[in-house]
């Protein structure tokens, strides 16, 4: 007997097709059916005829399929029990409601390998959430190989994919791909989310920021994983996600169960704001952990400002010289522990250096306090450096192969976190921190590649991506309060897994606001701009050697967390103001920028164009800049999205004005401080600004009059 199943949220519908036996068949996953879609006629409509040279009975694209029954792609699962011979049949296959969740349950009777498959669709913003957990219910241990927490046969308007990659200092780097027979992949081995974040984009042949189709799956795990494609030589098509498993590394002893990694999908027919607007109201109300709700206080990390060189007194100077720009809160990055002087010691040794800071950090605090700040510090867990207390004490500590080499990055090696002493340790040491110093945020670094990822002897990257979580979540109970932000190397380990504890990533150690116009565009592909961090960092960039205009580099960080990385003890009086302005401006939309519906586009020639609009649409900022001198003189109208086109705004550029730019402004005195536009015209003709000269920026308040 066939039976049909739907789920639906937002503007999303999941419809299925089950057998008693087999495994399930997607109908639809996409735009939402109206209620009384009749299920059993879409089947009707897509079932395809008889063709040569295919097995008897035909094994359609579905939801969990495994090899050895006629299906010639890409299995979800794979694994042999010890002498097994590696085949799975889905002998059984039933559905059940909890609640708002799907629950599929497969088995295979011969081996006794059960997967329970997890379905929701959170109501308001239509993502979908997908998680298998196989069981090992047979005699034998069952050797997991491959078990995919998302299979998805893709819509055949699915032809590209939009994919991500990125390194140091270079992340957000999204590469178009067109689909065609054979595998699009992306195995990330680095024990990190990875620079390309996990997330890939099936989209039509012309999605674009604000039209065409477009399937974002993400993996929500800060591991090993892989991504990818498979369209079969009869043009079939499967997206698919899971946890990356050396061989080994999952082993079922009867009764043993593998929980996959969640992941999550979103449909949009409006290009990829389409699908920044399901997953943004998304992570907001249903990843973040309840402290990413408070005010984004305004940043400044002592990174760039003073790299190891400081001491109790530098730093207080600093700390006054940020708090007279507006900051908020003070972020004493590397360097604070145990004789830590450059990046080759004392990773391990959570303790305040005493050269540095006689009498603890006490008088720092109390002075970042004093001045209305509050006090962040940068951590690195789950490190050690082979120079350094902890390594001495307990050299076995470290993930290491036994009798092998102990290869190091950027001289440190990983803890290993699968090791329940080892957490015990690492947290006993961080508690101490927290509890006799009051630390409002942590910075949680990870600055290496998990290699070789081996706990006592086994094959362990898993284990040991969720040692950290349950470290991270130990943490949080006893310190409900503190936030902590995800930094690895930058951004490579921006997740949703990790985001349920860590309220803000770090997305790259570059500060240069033109590397980061492309950085914080595709981080905010999933994330809501308040997660993102964004500081104002010196000029010329330390990374890239290139000199920005303060306001440009102001202006970039406003549609993120705003930080400051740049020492303000050594800025012009000018770029100081600039700076504080921009800050007092960012306090004053926050709550726009951090609650609004967030649109990026190309202008039509081109210039780079962001907005927020406030929830209730009466308010809105938009940020209109160009990094390189435009083709043509001319601007192009910048045609506003995302405004109500019935709703009169009062416009106002917001100042200081580009200096060349605004030479070119139409009636420049005009303008005063605002005029007034119907949405209709900013919508659809636009507002033409200036924008065809280098590093231009313009920021644009919108209210309704
Ligand atoms: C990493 C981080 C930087 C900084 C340094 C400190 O590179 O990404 O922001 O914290 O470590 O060593």
């Amino acid at each position: 007997m066939q039976r049909y199943e739907r789920i639906d949220g937002g503007k999303t519908t999941l419809a299925i097709l089950l057998g008693e036996t087999g495994a399930p068949q997607l109908l639809h996953f996409g735009a939402r059916l109206s209620d009384g879609a009749d299920l059993a006629e879409i089947a009707s409509a897509l079932r395809s005829g008889l063709r040569e040279s295919t097995p008897d009975h035909p094994v359609p694209p579905a939801l969990y399929p495994t090899c050895g029954f006629g299906w010639m792609g890409e299995p979800a699962i794979s694994g042999a029990h010890e002498g097994g011979d590696g085949a799975l049949d889905w002998a059984h296959c039933s559905a059940r409601r909890e609640g708002e969740r799907l629950v599929i349950a497969l088995s295979d009777t011969r081996t006794g390998i059960h997967v329970e498959l997890t379905y929701a669709i959170n109501p308001g913003s239509g993502v979908l959430s997908a998680q298998a957990r196989i069981a090992n219910r047979g005699e034998h241990t069952f050797r997991l190989q491959q078990a995919a927490s998302l299979c998805l046969p893709l819509p055949s308007w699915a032809t590209h994919v939009l994919g991500f990659s990125g390194d140091w200092s270079r992340e957000g780097q999204a590469i178009r791909t067109a689909l065609d027979t054979g595998v699009w992949s992306q195995t990330n081995r680095t024990g990190r989310t990875g620079f390309g974040g996990a997330t890939l984009v099936a989209i039509d042949a012309n999605t674009s920021d604000d039209a065409g189709r477009a399937i974002a799956v993400h993996l929500a795990w800060s591991g090993n994983h892989s991504l990818g494609i498979e369209t079969l030589p009869d043009g079939q098509r499967m997206a698919t996600a899971g946890a990356h498993l050396a061989p080994g590394e999952v082993d079922l002893a009867p009764g043993g169960m593998f929980e996959t990694p969640v992941a999550y999908a979103g449909y949009s027919d409006a290009g990829f704001n389409g699908i920044s607007d399901a997953f943004h109201p998304f992570v907001r109300t249903q990843i973040l952990p309840a402290n990413a709700k408070a005010v984004r206080r305004v940043h400044f990390n002592s990174w760039e400002a003073a790299y190891f060189d400081f001491d109790e007194s530098s730093l207080i100077d600093l700390a006054r010289a940020a708090a007279g720009l507006g900051v908020e809160r003070f972020v004493l990055d590397d360097g604070w522990f145990a004789g830590r002087r450059d990046d080759t010691s004392s990773l391990g040794d959570w303790r305040v250096d005493r050269d540095r800071f006689a009498d603890g950090l006490a008088p720092l605090i109390d002075e970042v306090h004093a001045l209305g700040m509050d006090f962040g510090l940068w951590v690195e867990p789950e490190m050690v450096s082979p120079d350094s207390d902890l390594y001495r004490t307990h050299p076995d500590w470290c993930v290491q192969a036994p009798d092998a080499s102990r290869p190091t990055m950027r001289n440190q090696l990983w803890l290993d976190m699968a090791r329940e002493e080892v957490r015990d340790h690492i947290h006993g040491q961080l508690d101490a921190l927290l509890s006799t110093n009051a630390i409002a945020y942590l910075k949680w670094d990870c600055n290496r590649f998990l290699y070789p990822a081996v706990s006592e002897g086994a094959p362990a990257a898993t284990r040991i991506v969720r040692g950290t979580y349950a470290l991270m979540d130990r943490l949080k109970a006893s310190h409900p309060t503190v936030e902590i932000e995800s930094c690895a190397s930058g951004g490579a380990r921006m997740d949703l897994e990790i985001l349920k504890r860590a309220s803000r990533v770090w997305p790259s150690d570059t500060t240069d606001a033109i590397e980061r116009l492309r950085i914080q565009r595709w981080a905010g592909l999933i994330l809501p701009p308040e997660v993102i961090g964004a500081h104002v960092g010196p000029s010329p960039n330390p990374i890239t050697g290139r000199d920005l205009p303060m306001a440009f580099r102001a202006r970039v960080a406003m549609f993120g967390h705003m930080g400051v990385e740049a020492d303000p003890r050594k800025l012009g009086a000018e770029d100081r103001e600039i700076l504080a302005a921009h800050i007092e401006l960012y306090k004053r939309h926050r709550k726009l920028l951090h609650t609004g519906r967030h649109l990026r586009w190309r202008t039509d020639d081109a210039a780079e164009a962001w907005i927020s609009v406030s929830p209730t649409a009466d308010q809105a900022l938009l940020l209109a800049c160009r990094t390189e001198v435009a083709r043509h003189a001319e601007s192009a109208p910048v045609r506003i999205g995302g405004l109500d086109r019935a709703t009169r705004f009062r416009v106002t550029l917001c100042p200081p004005w580009p200096k060349i730019a605004s030479r070119r402004l139409h009636d420049a005195d005009g303008w005063g401080d605002s005029r007034t536009f119907s949405g209709e015209a900013l919508s659809e003709i636009g507002l033409r600004l200036p924008l065809a000269d280098p590093l231009t920026a313009w920021l644009v308040h919108l209210e309704r009059v």
